[in-house]
C-alpha cells in the first residue's frame, strides 16, 4: 500500500495560485492545493478565523470532517485524510478530475450507478452525507469520489432506524437522483420515486415552516 505523506505542524502552507475555492461565506474554508513531499494534496484552511470568536466552531468543523474521513480511510470513494494542522486546517489526498458539475463531457450512467452503490455503503456504515451536490463529488478516472464531509453525521447504531436518520438518508438519495436526472436525463423509476416520497410528518413540518416563514416576513 502507498504510504501517505505527513501533514502536520511542519508542513508549509503555501497556497500559491492553486486556489480551488475561496471561502467567502461564513465559516467557509479556503480550499487550495499544495505539494506535499512531491505529491499534490488539498488543504481546507480556516485559519482566517484564528483569534476570532468563531475559531472554536471552525476547529470543531475541522475535527469533525477529519473524524469522518478517518472512518472512511482506505475507501476509494473518499479522499484519504492526511492530518490536521494547528486545529484550523485539514489536509487530504488530492483527487484529480472534475467535479460532477464541471464534467463537460457528460457523466455516464455507470458513474451514477457506482455513486449510488457508494452512497448505499456510506449509509450502511451509519453515515449520512447531508450535502450531496454536484461540486461535492469528483469524478476521477471514471470513479466517483465523495468530498466535503463537513455536514456528514455518523449515527449511533440505536438511532440508525429513527425517522430523522431515515429522512436524512432519503434526502441524500433524493439529491443523487436529482443530479442523475439533470446530468444524464434519466428519470427515477416508479419504485425509486415511491421510496423517495416524503412521509407525512416531513410534509407537515415543511408546510408549518413555510407558514411561519411567511408570517415572519409579514411582520417585517
Ligand atoms: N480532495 C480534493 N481533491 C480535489 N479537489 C478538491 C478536493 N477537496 C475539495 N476539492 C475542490 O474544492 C472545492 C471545495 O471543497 P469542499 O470540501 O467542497 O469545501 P466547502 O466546504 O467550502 O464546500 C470542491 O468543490 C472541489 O472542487
Ligand atoms: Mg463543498
Amino acid at each position: 500500500m502507498n504510504t501517505l505523506p505527513t501533514f502536520d505542524g511542519d508542513t508549509p502552507l503555501v497556497p500559491a495560485n492553486q486556489l480551488l475555492k475561496r471561502g467567502e461565506r461564513l465559516l467557509e474554508p479556503d480550499v487550495y492545493r499544495i505539494q506535499l513531499e512531491g505529491r499534490p494534496a488539498v488543504v481546507k484552511d480556516y485559519r482566517r478565523y484564528q483569534g476570532t470568536p468563531l475559531s472554536p466552531i471552525a476547529r470543531l468543523l475541522v475535527r469533525h470532517e477529519a473524524k469522518v474521513l478517518r472512518r472512511l480511510q482506505g475507501w476509494k470513494h473518499a479522499p484519504a485524510l492526511l492530518g490536521t494542522l494547528g486545529g484550523l486546517a485539514l489536509g487530504m489526498e488530492y483527487i484529480p478530475g472534475d467535479t460532477l458539475t464541471a464534467s463537460v463531457q457528460g457523466v455516464s450512467q455507470e458513474v451514477f450507478d457506482q455513486l449510488q452503490g457508494a452512497l448505499a455503503r456510506l449509509h450502511a456504515a451509519g453515515i449520512t452525507h447531508n450535502d450531496l451536490h454536484g461540486t461535492n463529488v469528483m469524478v476521477s478516472a471514471g470513479v466517483p469520489v465523495l468530498l466535503d464531509f463537513t455536514s456528514a453525521l455518523r449515527w449511533p447504531r440505536w438511532l440508525r432506524n429513527s425517522p430523522i436518520t431515515r429522512q436524512l438518508r432519503r434526502s441524500d438519495m433524493k439529491n443523487l437522483v436529482k443530479m442523475r436526472q439533470r446530468l444524464t436525463g434519466q428519470r427515477p423509476s416508479a419504485e425509486q420515486a415511491a421510496l423517495l416520497a416524503e412521509p407525512g410528518w416531513v410534509l407537515g413540518l415543511r408546510r408549518t415552516w413555510k407558514r411561519l416563514y411567511r408570517w415572519i416576513k409579514r411582520q417585517g
